[in-house]
């Protein structure tokens, strides 16, 4: 715990960079097994919001586990401060007037609502990608699926590791049933709804 260190408030203000933005913050949290398209449409909406003239920044896990979280495994306290250390970034990103879009198996319910209480109230979007575990493992992109079921990967979300998936999400997708588009569409609708983007 930090001792003898006082908050600093800063002269210009979460609100004041945002308005320089001419955009609401928020936080869309993809959460949902590995291979279950979260990177994908992460991207793709990254996209789709970069085109219509929005500041966003994208975080994804096996990039962020290259940096930031390197010294970090996938035992279940490795992954609790993967994500804590990720949502005190989001909102990091998300005070500098960002719209952030955050990309992890985040497995555990209560590290999630850690993260949705660091936020402010609707500022944090949970995006479940709800693919069902069968499609994940068919594609096996990154061939970690096989690896796990053989026994040589240990702790493997799904397989031998626990995804606790949540209740209600604001958002769900599953990328079994519904294309990359159909999954923007669903995504941008939400955010124009919500009137955290106004661009159509
Ligand atoms: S989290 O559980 O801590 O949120 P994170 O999203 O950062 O996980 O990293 C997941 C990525 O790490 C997966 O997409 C996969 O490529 C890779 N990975 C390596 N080992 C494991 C494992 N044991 N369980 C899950 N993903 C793993």
């Amino acid at each position: 715990m930090a001792d003898n260190i006082v908050w600093h408030d800063h002269k210009i203000t979460r609100a004041e960079r945002s308005v320089n933005k001419n955009q609401k913050p928020c936080l869309l949290w993809f959460t949902g097994l590995s291979g279950s398209g979260k990177s994908t449409i992460a991207n793709a909406l990254d996209v789709a919001l970069h085109n219509r003239g929005y500041h966003t920044f994208l975080l994804d896990g096996d990039n962020v586990r290259h940096g930031l979280c390197k010294d970090l495994g996938f035992s279940d306290e490795d992954r609790v401060e993967n994500i804590r250390r990720i949502g005190e970034v989001s909102k990091l990103f998300t005070d500098a007037g960002l719209i952030v879009l955050s990309a992890f198996i985040s497995p555990f319910t209560s590290d999630r609502l850690l993260v949705r209480n660091l936020m402010p109230s609707g500022e944090f979007i949970e995006v479940f990608m709800d693919t069902p575990l069968d499609t994940c493992e068919q594609r096996d992109p990154k061939g970690l699926y096989e690896k796990a079921r053989a026994g040589e990967i240990r702790n493997f979300t799904g397989i031998d590791s626990p995804y606790e998936a949540p209740e209600r999400p604001e958002v769900r997708l599953d990328t079994s049933v519904m294309s990359v588009d159909q999954c923007v569409d669903k995504l941008i609708g939400y955010l124009l709804e919500r009137n955290l983007i106004t661009q159509v």
